[in-house]
């Protein structure tokens, strides 16, 4: 394992919680949760996904982690190696299908940050209104080969931090950056609810009104917990494998899914009062944080330097995210094929998978409905799905003594022996009971729901 803790090129368990919520804390956060929220209904949903993070999202994270650091093995092998069997193979196949959808359309909207950046240091939404700042945005899709263009940059950038494995040069740079993204949004934050009419926003946000739900509400906020923290298509198996022995899991994934879950809040609680001040729709669709941001930083103190500075911040969170998705698939194929007669090493898997995420992204570009059905499947279907099953595997198929170790020991100080690890021996236990029977049941529970036939 320190071989292997080596390799991956993380310094240290500090390095390891950075990289692990730089996986986390991306697009998700800042792009995809305000306008699903916006979409839900706001305060309802906000209930709802925090509870889903609390019931789903802790303990499937540290399944997730846990399969990992226990095989040592990423995606395509751990299953294999935990059951000394192929039975469980075709969910790593499932994790790397998801990964290339996720790809798909997470790379086209890494793109859209880029060219945003660029747009922020020509200082283009100087004095746009509203409805051109819509115009901007509208005008910038329907340019397909430049988005294309920015999008294919963005995977570039990610394909060549795996390829030169340079994981410790970002692991550094996102314990600078991810604390200077969270004061910058709640500067942002700060300002947007001194705007007049950030009230009614605030309410839509926090005034949960459960009427406004409909059935597929409560799958729509699951699969955003589950995109939002990694969840459900291996990458976290593959950050779990690069886990020293004597990292405690419980609390790796407890600070992840806060600083998860506050980074998304904070979205939350920028863009709605700026949407009802500015009178935007909440319910616009992907496009609602790109067409409100830049309105909020005109009505900031240094304008041009606050957005480009955030820009360039949400550029570097979404990246740290797509290098956990790609290193998914990256790892998959140099695996699948180590025992070939034409092994694919690292470098050529770089190749193989940017060539197939170019021409996926692609078709996200040119067909809206292919990225609406990518970004659907993936999140409401594939990663629910595959969380089931690693709950399953878990839950039924691994040794309790194992998991109990696995999931909550650290070095053991002498004097802390007895109540302490009583207490540890407790909260396994729980966490046993809630991925054997809770999150299983309440799944296939939320599933009938959303099909409309519970
Ligand atoms: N969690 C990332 C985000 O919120 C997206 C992601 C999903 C990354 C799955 C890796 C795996 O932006």
């Amino acid at each position: 394992m320190a071989a292997e803790t080596k390799k991956s090129g993380f310094s240290s368990k500090l390095g390891l919680i950075m990289a692990t919520a730089g996986s986390a804390v991306g697009l998700g956060n800042i792009w995809k949760f305000p306008y699903i929220a916006g979409e839900n209904g706001g305060g309802a949903f906000l209930i709802i996904y925090l509870a889903c993070v609390i019931l789903f999202g802790l303990p499937l994270m540290m399944t997730e982690l846990f399969i990992g650091k226990q095989s040592g093995k990423s995606a395509f092998g751990a299953f294999r190696e935990l059951r000394n069997n192929s039975r469980w193979q075709w969910l790593s196949w499932l994790c790397m299908i998801t990964s290339f959808l996720i790809m798909g359309f997470y790379f086209v909207v890494t793109g859209w940050c880029f060219h945003y950046l660029v747009a922020a240091v020509g200082h283009v939404f100087k004095d746009l209104t509203t409805a051109q700042l819509t115009l901007h945005f509208d005008d910038f899709i329907a340019n397909r080969p430049e988005v294309l263009g920015y999008s294919i940059l963005a995977v570039i950038f990610t394909a060549a931090v795996l390829w030169f494995d340079v994981n410790k040069g970002i692991e550094r740079l996102s314990k600078i950056l991810m604390p200077l993204l969270l004061i910058m949004m709640f500067l942002m934050a700060g300002r947007v609810l001194m705007l007049d009419g950030s009230n009614t926003g605030m309410e839509f946000f926090f005034h949960a009104d459960f009427s406004k739900l409909d059935t597929r509400t409560i799958l729509s906020a699951l699969g955003q917990c589950f995109f939002s923290l990694s969840i459900g298509m291996g990458a976290l198996i593959t950050y779990g494998a690069y886990m020293p022995k004597t990292q405690n899991i419980a609390a790796t994934s407890l600070q992840v899914a806060v600083l998860d879950t506050l980074v998304a809040v904070l979205a939350g609680l920028i863009i709605f009062p700026a949407v009802f001040a500015f009178g935007f729709n909440p319910a616009e669709g992907p496009e609602l944080v790109f067409v409100v941001l830049p309105a909020i930083f005109e009505k900031m103190s240094f304008a041009w330097f606050s957005s480009i500075l955030f820009f360039s911040l949400l550029c570097v969170a979404a990246v740290t995210s797509t290098i956990s998705l790609m290193e998914v698939a990256v790892a998959f194929i140099s695996e699948a094929t180590a025992k070939n007669k034409h092994p694919l090493d690292r470098r050529k898997s770089v190749l193989v998978v940017m060539a197939v995420v170019v021409v996926s992204m692609a078709a996200c570009i040119y067909f809206p409905v292919v990225f609406k059905g990518f970004d659907t499947v993936s999140s409401c279907v594939l990663m629910p799905l595959n969380a089931f099953a690693m709950a399953l595997f878990v839950g039924w198929f691994l040794p309790k003594a194992d998991i109990r170790q696995g999931i909550v020991h650290s070095p053991i100080v002498a004097k802390e022996l007895g109540k302490t690890e009583k207490w540890r021996h407790n909260l396994a236990n729980v966490y046993i009971q809630i991925v054997r029977y809770i999150v299983p049941l309440a799944i296939i529970a939320i599933f009938l729901n959303g099909l409309g036939i519970w």
